[in-house]
């Protein structure tokens, strides 16, 4: 494929394409096109929902970022769950652009949490679904429905690929299967929701970069294998010839190893600073998102990774290996959360102390000025 042919590929998914560096793809080299990364002046990250919530969690003003934490609302608590949503704001000059990454499990946690934080959602400028689990989706369609006409005209839903879009099942120990649920995209679009599918790398709203789908670098992450796809009809989008890199011949209905290909990360460029890597699930794993971000942008100053690592259930090995690896990038910052596990927080704690930042529902991240 060479640049041109990369470059329409990337505009027929309805977003702006950047290339920073020097991107290669097949095994050819496109040229880098300069000034097409955008560079917040101020980010605002707030965590509407994850899994744990810490009413004794310490706001701070650390070396370069401000973390507030929400104490207990009077009489509308914070509602912590598995899943992960976050609200988005960032300023370049004068301009404000708010985005919503995520939507946690259920809509009850996720309107509740973003009334008791004062967030407006409907203000929204674009949102992003980093993958078609439905702890960060199922909080999305009801809303869509219940909020109808009162977003901005044309808002745009960013996914990284068709399977976002594809019935997800995950295999307990027993040998069962958990519904891991179906994100419907004509829902949305019914719902009056423009879908995007950015599986190059793209600019959001003007400020914020999605990764792209996300090359598998290390030799040490894996996608999780307890998790699965359901195979839908022959030319259907979530035909199993759609499940990335793996190739099976499945029939519809029949269950095929998860590869995540859709899968993206979220990022800001924040002036002084370097880059916010937000992982979301990380099932491409933390460290290929990240490099991923750094290929695809040409900047390799990492100011924090935040988000879900998808560690919980890894070695030792493996944990060693990730928390070496985040030594080697140099974050200034390491917010983790979600399906991050203890094991890789003690881990970075124990390495990294003054870089790790601990997770907790509710807290807002300010990043540069
Ligand atoms: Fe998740």
């Amino acid at each position: 494929m060479n640049r041109r042919q990369f470059l329409k590929l990337g505009g027929v998914t309805g977003g702006a394409v950047f290339l920073g560096g020097v991107w290669r793809m097949g095994g050819r080299s496109a040229s880098a096109q300069s000034g097409t990364v955008p560079t917040v002046d101020h980010l605002a990250l707030t965590t509407v929902v994850d899994n744990f919530y810490d009413a004794f969690a310490r706001s701070a003003k650390l070396d370069t970022i401000n973390v507030q934490r929400t104490v207990l609302p009077h009489g509308r608590p914070l509602l912590a769950e598995h899943g992960l949503a976050y609200h988005l704001e960032s300023m370049r000059g004068q301009e404000r652009r708010e985005i919503l990454l995520d939507f946690g499990y259920r809509m009850a946690t996720l309107t509740n949490n973003y009334a008791a934080l004062k967030l407006e959602p409907t203000k929204a400028d674009a949102l992003i679904i980093s993958h078609g689990h439905i702890d960060h989706f199922g909080g999305l369609p009801d809303f869509a429905l219940v909020t109808q006409g009162r977003w901005k005209p044309g808002l745009t839903l960013y996914a990284g690929g068709e399977d976002t879009f594809c019935h997800r099942v995950v295999m307990n120990p027993s040998g069962g299967a958990q519904d891991y649920g179906e994100l419907n995209r004509a829902g949305l679009e019914g719902s009056g929701f423009r879908v995007a599918l950015a599986k190059q790398p793209t600019v959001v709203a003007g400020h914020a970069l999605t990764s792209g789908q996300i090359a598998r670098t290390t030799d040490f992450e894996q996608s999780p294998p307890a998790a699965r796809l359901v195979a839908g009809p022959i030319d259907s989008a979530c035909a199993a010839t759609h499940f990335g890199a793996t190739k099976v011949e499945a029939k519809p209905g029949e269950l095929v190893f998860d590869t995540f290909q859709g899968e993206h990360a979220t990022a800001y460029h924040v002036k002084d600073r370097g880059l916010v890597v937000i992982t979301s699930c990380g099932h491409a794993g933390v460290i290929n998102s990240t490099r991923q971000v750094q290929k695809a942008t040409g900047i390799q100053k990492i100011h924090a990774i935040v988000g879900g690592f998808h560690l919980a259930v890894a070695t030792d090995e493996i944990v060693a290996k990730t928390v070496a690896a985040f030594k080697d990038i140099n974050p200034d910052y390491i917010i983790p959360m979600h399906c991050t596990g203890l094991n890789t927080i003690i881990a970075t704690h124990r390495e990294m102390p003054k870089k790790l930042v601990m997770p907790s529902t509710g807290t807002r991240v300010i990043f540069g000025a």
